[in-house]
Order: structure tokens, then sequence, then C-alpha cells
């Protein structure tokens, strides 16, 4: 893979005008093609975190980049006080892939999903629940803003915000008696929110039949099922969206991330149910839905498609999740490979942060989430050849991570 032309910007170390909310590694990306990356000092990587689930299609997709560079030429921004073409057929196609009904549009993940709770709790009123209450979950990640922190089942992304927002129900993944008993004893449930695939908690995934369970459920109590799909959706697991795997269809999807393939957007995706909650005045956003946004989503949408990435996310996973299982075969401290498509996590017996730099010394980009987890969210572009390559480059480190005396 050749490197195109890096960009101008030189690497500032270590950024002191910027608000020091993440552990950086001391690596500046500049410039990417397919599933590389290269940095200020000419290095190449191979991208196995996707911007975090971000780069469906990588960098510098052929087919993207004219057309992103054809809307900037067009118009990238303008008021929701007109109507927006690109939305209605980005939200169509959205309805289309997902049957469901309507779309709101908003920016990222978290405003997707705090749409999302305000639609709960509107459901409720318009119910003649004063105070509606939302079942959530251990482990489970929605955002950072207040309200999605609240739901958020971290105590550490909790810690220093207090007061949490209340109206939260919460329950371990997975139990359904658990979540009978909150409807058995709780009026004020309106919703039951929670990820298909837990990607921040670990790469937990949900399971098939538990999702037909909360469905029924939802169903025979007037609730709303609301799934995050934010990181586990758009094609990742090989299904436009990760429930599709159960036969099921929520009444609410927040999702983000991969939909812009690196243009910021969110949308909100609802079912007849709750098609009707928000009204004018309900909600709204200044960004959201600009057309930049829109055709990013809509060329997005197109090229997966027409590419048939759903079916390479499905193969090249299974590829990576092969290559991975059998290189860490036998080792202790592996506790279990598992996920879906391409988003996988590699848990281990020891917290692993340290695996970081030393695999971008290595030249793969990776992430470790849950302190355990090694997490790999690709671009779904992967070939089978650079999955092998992922592996290649991975095993070694974790055998010899593990290999090490205990920290
Ligand atoms: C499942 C899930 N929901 C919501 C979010 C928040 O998205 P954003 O960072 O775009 O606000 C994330 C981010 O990692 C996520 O994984």
């Amino acid at each position: 893979m050749n490197a195109p032309e890096p960009a101008a910007v030189p690497r500032v170390d270590p950024m002191p005008h910027v608000l020091n909310t993440y552990g950086r590694l001391p690596i500046a990306l500049t410039h990417g093609r397919g599933c590389w990356v290269w940095d200020t000092d000419g290095r190449r990587y191979l991208d196995g975190l996707g911007g975090i689930a971000v780069n469906t299609l990588g960098h510098g997709h052929p087919r993207l980049v004219p057309a992103l560079q054809d809307q900037v030429a067009r118009m990238i921004h303008c008021s929701n006080y007109y109507e927006v073409p690109l939305q209605e057929q980005l939200a169509a196609k959205l309805c289309e892939i997902s049957g469901l009904a309507g779309v709101f549009f908003c920016n990222s993940g978290l405003e997707a999903n705090e749409g999302a709770l305000k639609i709960a709790r509107k459901y409720g009123h318009d119910r003649g629940i004063e105070r509606p209450e939302i079942i959530v979950y251990e482990k489970a990640f929605h955002g950072r803003s207040i309200a999605t922190l609240s739901a958020t089942g971290n105590p550490k992304v909790q810690k220093g915000f207090e007061p949490l927002v209340g109206g939260f129900v919460r329950v371990p993944l997975n139990d359904f008696a658990a979540v009978q008993g909150v409807a058995h004893t709780n009026p004020n449930v309106v919703a039951v929110f929670l990820e298909v695939i837990q990607g921040e908690g670990g790469i937990n995934p949900t399971r098939t039949e538990y999702l037909r369970q909360l469905r029924a459920l939802c169903d025979e109590r007037n609730w709303l099922l609301m799934l995050d799909e934010v990181q586990c959706g758009l094609g990742r697991t090989g299904r436009w969206f990760a429930h599709q795997w159960a036969g099921i269809r929520p009444d609410v999807m927040p999702m983000a991330k991969g939909l812009g393939s690196g243009v910021p957007i969110g949308a909100v995706v609802v079912g007849p149910r709750a098609l009707q909650v928000l009204g004018p005045g309900n909600h709204g956003t200044t960004f959201g839905g600009n057309p930049l946004a829109m055709r990013a989503g809509v060329e997005t949408l197109r090229i997966v498609e027409e590419e048939r990435l759903l079916g390479n996310a499905a193969a090249v996973g299974e590829v990576l999740m092969g290559a991975l299982k059998s290189g860490l075969a036998g080792e202790k401290g592996v506790v279990e490979v598992r996920g879906q498509g391409l988003m996988i996590g590699i848990e281990l017996d020891r917290p692993c942060g340290v695996l970081l730099q030393r695999a971008a010394d290595a030249g793969l980009l990776i992430s470790v989430t849950a302190e355990r987890v090694v997490r790999l969210l690709p671009p779904l572009i992967l070939t089978a050849d650079e999955a092998r390559q992922i592996a290649a480059l991975l095993v070694p480190l974790v055998r010899r991570f593990l290999a090490e005396p205990a920290a």
C-alpha cells in the first residue's frame, strides 16, 4: 500500500493547549489509505481499530473521497429551518435496511442515545407515567453526557460527575429473571435500553434468546425496546445491525460511529410505537442532519452495499477470529476470544493496557477496553490477508505479555 501525501501539520508534543482528557500515545497520525495509516515520522500502521468502529470504509476510499469533495463544494451546512433532501434520502435508506419507520439525525453516539432517552421519557409521560424509568445494564456504555453517563454501567465513567440523572433501574446482562423481577415490582418502567454487543464493557454479546425474550416482554408491557447499535451496528457483525441476527426489531435504535465513515453523524431510528412521540419543538440540534454528514451516510451505505461489505465483515471476521483463536490456543492467561464479524475481543486474566503502545511499536493499532480486553474494530474493507497480518502481529505480543511475571 503506497502512502499518499502526508499532511502539512507537524507533531506537537504533548499538545499543551488541549485538555488532557485522554491517555494519548505519543503518535500523531497524519494520513491513511485503505486499512493502513501513517504517522508524522512516516511509520506505517495496520489499522485494527478503525477510529473505534468509525472508519467503515477505511481511509481515503476512492469512491467516498470524491463524493465528499463534491458535497463540500456544493454545501456543507444549512439550517433545519429548511428541508434537507439528503436527510430524507438517508432516512429512507435507514428505514429500508432496519425495517423501522422514521429517523432523527444528530452528530454523535451520545446524542443519539440522549434522543432515545428523551423519546422513552416522553413516551411514558404521554401514557400518564409522571416519573418514567428505564431499565439499563451493568457494564453498559452509552456516552459521556450527564444523562448517558448515568445510563452507563461503569462507576469510573460516573465518578466525579454526581449527582447522576435518576430514572434508571440497573440489571445484569442476559439475566431475564432480573428484568421480569423489575416488571413485577415497578409500574413506572417504560423502556429497556441496551447494547446488542457491549463494546466498551469488554465485547460482551447479548444472547439471542435473551433479546427475543426482551422483545416479547416489551410487547406485553407496552415498553420500548431501545437497542444501542452505536458500536456494533452498521455492518460490523456481518448484518446491517447486530440485533438482526436474533430476527427481532427494536422500537428505538440509536446509531452513530460507522454511519459516516469518519464524518461526525448520529441517528435515532424508530419503529411504529415510537414514531409519534416527538413533535415540533420537542428536540433539535443545529448541526444534526447537515448536508455533508448526510452525504457521508448515503455514500457509506451505498458503498457498503455495492462492495458487499456485510459479507466481507462476516467472512474476514471469521478469518481473524480463527487466526487469533488458533494462535492463542492453550495460552493460560487468555480467558476468551469472542465477538462477531469485525468486532472482536480477547479477554485476558490481567490488565493489559501496555499492549496499546507495544502493538503500535509493532505497527498495529488496537484498543484495550474494560482493562483486560484487547479489542479489534477494523474497517469493514479489511482483507483476509490483512486479517492474518493483524493476528500475526498481535498473537506474539499477547503471548510475550502473558509470559512476563505479573506486574
Ligand atoms: C455503544 C456506545 N454507545 C454510545 C457511545 C458514545 O458515542 P460518542 O462517543 O459518539 O458520543 C459509544 C462510544 O464508544 C458506544 O460504544
